[in-house]
């Protein structure tokens, strides 16, 4: 069945859905899942409140239908869910799905497993390291956990070939600012593409201060300085990191400016909870469940209309009003919907 596209208040199309697998890590990076937060007694869903795959595949083939052609696999991490490779290929048989991709830390990402998940449909992986110093590494994901085998869990994408792999550097003043020239540097020529990102006011928990934030004009500016780079054309509307080339041909990087310069204005993300609740923002307060629904024989029909009816409603725009006020808003963590 096809349903009309939908477009919300502000005219912005359904076009990717970011679908979190597991709300647990093995990481605590502090900017995402600070101990103090997510410590022993955090209570993680349970496994009956996930969603299971069939129920995952049902959900994303009525977004396709809705107008997405993107789907991207995020936790928590990921590669904790069991089997992922099986809810790959069932997205994958989906008609009209263009692209399958899956952001992970690199801890659980072995030969096989990147194989498995390439032969099961998947194109593409981001692997987020936020430095290639030992110590700033094993200090920011606060588990001890070396840089080494992230830097073969990228290896081991490529090799798959899921290209290009993309490296996700979540850049915090004072914390791991100091390595953006080196982590530029390590991946320069490699044909993976380093994207910085501005450290956002996601969740409530993780402490969030304009003045920790590095713009991304200064993130460029001291790349630029060592490596000079010239800007690019987004490979797609709607991209969210801004390109910048190596004039010496040695690749790109990219910067993901949520603070400094929001792009809500194009933004056709929806996010699904592992307990199957959807988010038109990152930044939202509250989800709609699509759990409910489905468990209680929604058809087809009836749960199209829902999604539609939530899209043609939204008017999200968070990072283009955020201020003082918004911060402290109880809004939902990073783990709970994977970025
Ligand atoms: P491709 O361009 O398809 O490779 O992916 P992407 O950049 O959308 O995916 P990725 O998950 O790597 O996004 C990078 C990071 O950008 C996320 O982890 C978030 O931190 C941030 N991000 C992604 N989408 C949004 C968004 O809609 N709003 C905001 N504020 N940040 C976002
Ligand atoms: N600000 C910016 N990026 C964040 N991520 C997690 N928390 C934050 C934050 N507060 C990033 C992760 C990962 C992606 C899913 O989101 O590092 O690359
Ligand atoms: Fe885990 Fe990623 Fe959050 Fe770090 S940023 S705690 S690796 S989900
Ligand atoms: Fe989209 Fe919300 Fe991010 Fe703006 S803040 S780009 S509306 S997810």
């Amino acid at each position: 069945m096809t349903t009309e596209r939908v477009t919300d208040t502000r005219g912005r199309a359904l076009r990717d859905l970011r679908i979190s697998v597991t709300d647990r890590c093995n990481f605590r990076c502090s900017y995402c899942m600070p101990k103090e937060v997510f410590g022993a007694r955090h209570r993680f869903m349970s496994r009956r409140d996930l969603l299971s795959f069939e129920e995952i595949t049902r959900l994303a083939r009525l977004f396709v239908d809705a107008g997405v052609r993107k789907l991207r696999l995020t936790g928590g991490e990921p590669l904790l869910r069991r089997d992922l490779e099986r809810l790959v290929e069932m997205l994958a048989r989906i008609d009209g799905v263009e692209d399958i991709s899956l952001t992970t830390n690199g801890s659980l990402l072995t030969v096989a497993k990147a194989r498995a998940l390439r032969d099961a449909g998947l194109e593409r992986i981001t692997v987020s390291l936020d430095s290639v110093d030992d110590t700033t590494f094993q200090s920011m994901n606060d588990v001890g956990f070396p840089v080494e085998p992230v830097l073969v869990a990228i290896d081991n994408a490529d090799a798959a070939g899921l290209r290009p792999v993309k490296i996700n550097m979540v850049v915090k003043r004072g914390l791991n600012d100091d390595g953006i020239v080196d982590m530029a540097a390590r991946f320069r020529g490699t044909g993976h593409i380093v994207r910085f990102i501005e450290f956002m006011d996601v969740g409530a928990s993780n402490g969030w201060r304009l003045d920790d934030v590095v713009p991304a004009r200064e993130i460029i500016a001291r790349i630029d300085a060592v490596y000079p780079l010239e800007p690019a054309n987004p490979n797609y509307r709607g991209e969210v990191a801004r390109r910048w080339r190596y004039r010496d041909g040695a690749g790109e990087v990219g910067v993901i400016t949520s603070v400094t310069q929001a792009f809500c204005g194009t933004c056709t993300r929806a996010r699904l909870s592992a307990e199957g609740k959807i988010y038109t923002c990152l930044f939202a307060t509250e989800g709609t469940d699509f759990r409910r629904l489905l468990r209680e024989g929604a058809s087809d029909a009836q749960l199209a209309t829902a999604i539609a009816g939530l899209w043609s409603r939204r008017a999200d725009r968070y990072s283009e009003l955020r201020h003082q006020a918004t911060v402290a808003l109880p809004k939902i963590e990073m783990s709970y919907i994977g970025g």
